[in-house]
């Protein structure tokens, strides 16, 4: 009798409608779309439009918790604009791009996969890469290099997209999770304390994806941690000490 009953409902209802049902008798929840079925996002700039995007959270707390270390020779990539905000005690501030763009005290245009001779070895105190590592095409000549030009004892603080929207107008190559990030740091970065964290859940992921910015969410939501939805990465690594051992 159940068999020819699942016969005749597959033979005649659709298959949105048998999910439907399915749904309703396992009691499991039903979607209310609202004007979230849609194919264009709220937002096409990953919500700066409407306020801050939501990766920028968790990127602006990474920074608030390191700003310690954001001090003495620091590079950024493309301009120093987190080195302003969050730096102390600046000896330089100092960046570098593959391409001249809106800021005119660039201080070296070079691909930093192929930055040796032009960036100094061992020279910088701290070196930002604030949601970059996505877009750097030789993803681990750039890490490398990023290491040679920090100081012993100096920090690379890095962060990188994950669950969010690919960069319009920019090749976009690496959305990669934690898991992704500590295998690249391994050959990248060997012997060197390394933190690799992931951040946001699956609200944060989707809000993200729609182009939302962080303030439409609240605290509590933008702070559960559920490492299967990596809206952002986080990355520290201090190069060991002069003298220290491997
Ligand atoms: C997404 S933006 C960076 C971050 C920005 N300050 C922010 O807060 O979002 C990435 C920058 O990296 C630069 N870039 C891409 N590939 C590069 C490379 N191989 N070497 C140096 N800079 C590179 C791009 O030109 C661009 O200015």
């Amino acid at each position: 009798m159940a068999h020819a009953l699942s016969g005749w409902a597959h033979r005649r209802l659709s298959p949105a409608t048998l999910v439907h049902l399915r749904c309703r008798l396992r009691g499991l929840e039903i979607p209310r779309w609202g004007n979230l079925r849609r194919l264009q996002p709220f937002s096409d700039y990953f919500g700066f439009d409407r306020g801050t995007p939501i990766d920028r959270y968790y990127l602006l707390q990474f920074l608030d918790a390191h700003r310690h270390l954001i001090t003495g020779r620091v590079l950024e990539i493309q301009m120093p604009g987190y080195t302003r905000l969050y730096g102390h005690d600046l000896v330089a501030t100092d960046s570098v791009d593959i391409v001249r763009g809106s800021w005119d005290d660039l201080t070296y245009l070079v691909d930093l996969a192929d930055s040796g001779g032009v960036i100094p070895d061992d020279h910088y105190d701290c070196f930002l890469l604030p949601n970059t590592l996505c877009v750097l095409k030789d993803i681990e000549g750039c890490l490398r290099h990023a290491l040679r030009v920090v100081r012993p004892g100096g920090v690379i603080l890095a962060t990188t997209g994950a669950l969010i929207p690919m960069a319009g107008g920019l090749h976009d190559y690496w959305h990669l999770g934690a898991d992704g990030w500590t295998e690249l740091a391994a050959r990248a970065w060997p012997g060197c304390d390394v933190r690799i964290e992931s951040h946001g859940n699956c609200l944060a992921a989707v809000a993200a994806m729609l182009g939302l910015a962080h303030e439409e969410l609240d605290k509590e939501e933008l702070e559960h941690n559920d490492p299967r939805y990596p809206v952002l990465v986080t990355l520290f690594c201090r190069k060991p000490a002069a003298g220290a051992s491997r």
